[in-house]
């Protein structure tokens, strides 16, 4: 039963990175690598895993800064697809970006991707554009949809920021 799943965010650490490599490779063609993934570590990137149970099912990771966010990557294990977990983690993404005094946060999305592209429009982000051939694919390139969101400063942002 659901209510008995303990389910909790944490930031991403060393230790987690093989399952998120699991999760990568159940999401993409050509799956980010265990060096993109030490590199957000050692850039600092705000990186969330989400827990069920203490297992990793889920990982995002953002780039800030006060002008603007960059969501790098976001992905659930296969099976916890489809549930209200991908909006919640991205929710937490877009918390993150506010609080920090970020203007707007961008993200690029495969063209194919009708899920990804579909939540990303439930909260809020809107279509900018194409990159041309932006995605390799097992065979030739793929386009992405760039989309952003311009975010509200935050009680927390104002604070810090004014004057
Ligand atoms: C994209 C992803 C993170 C979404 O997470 P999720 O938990 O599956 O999505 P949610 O259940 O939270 O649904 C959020 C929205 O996505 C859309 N969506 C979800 N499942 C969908 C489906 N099967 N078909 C179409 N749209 C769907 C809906 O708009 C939904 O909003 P709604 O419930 O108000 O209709 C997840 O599917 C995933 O990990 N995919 C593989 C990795 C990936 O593509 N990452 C994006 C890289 S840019």
């Amino acid at each position: 039963m659901n209510a008995m799943i303990e389910t909790e965010y944490d930031y991403l650490g060393v230790e987690d990175i093989e399952t998120v490599l699991d999760i990568e490779r159940e999401s993409n063609p050509f799956p980010w690598t265990k060096n993109n993934l030490q590199d957000c570590l050692e850039k600092g990137y705000y990186s969330l895993v989400l827990r069920q149970d203490k297992r990793v099912i889920g990982f995002a990771i953002l780039s800030v800064s006060i002008e603007e966010s960059h969501l790098l990557n976001i992905g659930l294990t296969s099976t916890k697809r489809g549930q209200g977990l991908g909006k919640d983690l991205l929710g937490k993404m877009l918390l993150a970006a506010e609080v920090m005094g970020s203007k707007k946060i961008f993200l690029e999305v495969r063209k194919s991707n009708t899920v990804a592209i579909n939540l990303y429009k439930a909260l809020g982000f809107k279509t900018n554009g194409l990159r041309k051939n932006y995605y390799r694919l097992k065979e030739g390139r793929e386009d992405a949809v760039l989309m952003s969101k311009s975010l509200r400063k935050s009680f927390l942002s104002k604070s810090f920021f004014s004057n």
